[in-house]
């Protein structure tokens, strides 16, 4: 397979002070609606994602729990790895950054650095934020806190510093070259005017306290939790082995999806470590936005933090992926209510696409003796070439992909699902316009096409967002007899003709149909509010 063939991605490493909640979801279900999309659209995919379980943060969360820091990173990163099955996530691999191949990966990364000469040693004095795991100068302290508003403490202690002020120029060039490396552009705009302003060394290393991979060579120092987390994201493809597949076929990786609070990590410090020691940086950063909760920022304190297992078992897994993809355009921030998911799941979920599914493959059901229809056969085609001009939406899903892959190779899963959408009302609209309960009677021969071509539609649809609502678009496809190997965008019509080899098989017997995406009732209290 080709070198462009390939798509690596990545979502951040938790930490695992705490247990994962609808922002880490988030995260990776953009990664997996963009690693599903890739596989479906014949890329060799790498999907990583893991836990970060050094630093500071994490060392406290042990000790308030009363445990060893690593009995407590073996019990805390479960919950994590378990949010793949949850939300039927596919990721590749499940990284922890205590393992003994990450331990020896960023060990290495930092030989290189130094035989570089891109690390010193010197002393720190200055703000730390542990919450954010994050050095801050005075001048960009807010009210003697951390711009996030996290607490800083003054830390003075011996540390490695990283020449990042040297790569400033160098950073700068590769913005200007590589347009889209930060997605969305506003956040192109502040990492460029951030660099701008000028950049400090870096400290990487402190002596205060254990939690962290030991600097090779001298041991009273640990790295910095930041330069052992980013290469996780090497170590995933086999570094330090960099001849072997792993590297060679996956690195530089496509994109690093991120919450925009970690954006600068990503897009400053990666890109100038990876350059230092001559290495491809990524290829891009998407920085998303963050949800709120019915209008509240999410956090700990306020006791609002939205438990994903009870979002899953409540509205079922595909709303909730669709809800997130769908309801924020993918950068942008925002809230997470009740009401909104389920809008989402009745509306566009039970109202278009599944009565659209339910009522075409009842009447074929019904009237076509639950099979697959068979018109008479026409010009090698299956229907008559102008039932592309009655039912409109066949030539319209036809060319769904062409539409919607430039928008998945930019990240804008809320334009796919919006241009998926079209396809279903439009395909609504033909159904009322022709009514094939009228034609069963007037004109059977053109009911059997028309409800072929339908059918037609519902497969191009189900493929195509199957990267969207695996679960619920497996069903459809079982209940239009589509065979498991046949599901792949290769199986999409180009529409060069009404009909081709991948087209449904007239006559092919069919299970009866059920219901895909329930209308969400409320019950007891929640219908009286
Ligand atoms: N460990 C670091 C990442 C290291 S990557 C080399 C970290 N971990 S985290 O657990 O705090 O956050 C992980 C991700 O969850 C971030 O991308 C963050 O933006 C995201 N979210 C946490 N809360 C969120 C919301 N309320 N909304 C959306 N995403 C949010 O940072």
């Amino acid at each position: 397979m080709s070198e462009a063939k390939r798509f690596y991605v990545t979502s951040p490493i938790y930490y695992v002070n705490d247990k994962p909640h609808i922002g880490h979801a988030y995260t990776s279900l953009a990664c997996d609606a963009l690693a599903r999309f890739m596989r479906l659209d014949g890329r060799e995919v790498m999907f990583l994602t893991g836990t970060d379980e050094h630093g500071q943060k994490v060392e406290k969360a042990a000790t308030a729990a009363g445990e060893a820091p690593q009995d407590f990173v073996d019990r805390i990163s479960e919950p994590f790895r378990g949010l793949s099955k949850l939300l039927a996530f596919t990721n590749d691999d499940f990284i922890r950054t205590t393992e003994p191949r990450h331990k020896t990966s960023v060990q290495q990364l930092w030989r290189e650095l130094v035989a570089r000469d891109q690390i010193y040693l010197g002393t720190y004095a200055g703000w730390y934020s542990v919450r954010d795991e994050a050095f801050h100068a005075e001048s960009e302290l807010v009210d003697g806190k951390a711009p996030s508003g996290a607490p800083v403490e003054w830390v003075e202690e011996p540390s490695y510093f990283f020449r990042l002020s040297a790569w400033q120029d160098r950073l700068l060039a590769f913005y200007d070259e590589n347009p889209d490396f930060v997605l969305p552009g506003s956040r192109r705009n502040e990492v460029v005017s951030f660099v701008k302003g000028g950049l400090d060394d870096l400290s990487v290393s402190r002596t205060s306290f254990k939690w962290g991979v030991p600097v090779p060579d001298d041991p009273d120092h640990v790295m910095y939790v930041w330069i052992d987390a980013l290469t996780n994201y090497l170590t995933g493809v086999g570094y330090p082995d960099t001849g072997g597949a792993g590297y060679r076929r996956f690195w530089p990786a496509d994109v690093h999806i991120v919450g925009k609070d970690i954006l600068r990590f990503h897009a400053v410090y990666w890109p100038a470590f990876l350059m230092a020691a001559d290495l491809p940086p990524p290829r891009r950063i998407f920085a998303h936005g963050w949800w709120t909760n019915e209008g509240q920022k999410i956090s700990k304190s306020l006791g609002n933090i939205i438990d994903t297992s009870a979002l899953v078992e409540r509205y079922g897994v595909d709303q909730v992926r669709y809800f997130l993809l769908r309801e924020v355009p993918f950068g942008n921030d925002g809230d997470f209510s009740h009401r909104a998911m389920v809008s989402r799941a009745n509306n566009d979920l039970a109202n278009d696409y599944g009565n659209l599914v339910q009522r075409v493959l009842s009447m074929i059901n019904r009237y076509c003796g639950g099979a697959v229809p068979a018109p008479a056969a026409n010009d090698g085609c299956h229907v008559d070439p102008s039932v592309l001009d009655a039912v409109i939406s066949l030539r319209h899903a036809h060319g769904l992909l062409r539409k919607v892959r430039p928008l998945m190779q930019r990240q804008a899963f809320h334009s796919a699902l919006e241009r998926i959408w079209l396809v279903v009302k439009e395909a609504n609209v033909n159904v009322d316009h022709l009514a094939p309960w009228v034609l069963r009677k007037s004109d059977p021969e053109r009911m059997k096409e028309v409800l072929y071509a339908l059918a037609e539609v519902i497969r191009h649809l189900a493929i195509t967002s199957q990267p969207f609502m695996p679960e619920s678009t497996a069903r459809i496809l079982d209940q239009l007899a589509v065979p498991e190997d046949q599901r792949t965008f290769a199986h999409l019509n180009p529409g060069n003709r009404v009909t081709d080899e991948n087209s449904l098989a007239p006559g092919t017997p069919l299970p009866k149909p059920e219901g895909v995406f329930p209308r969400y009732v409320e019950h007891g209290a929640e219908a009286a509010r």
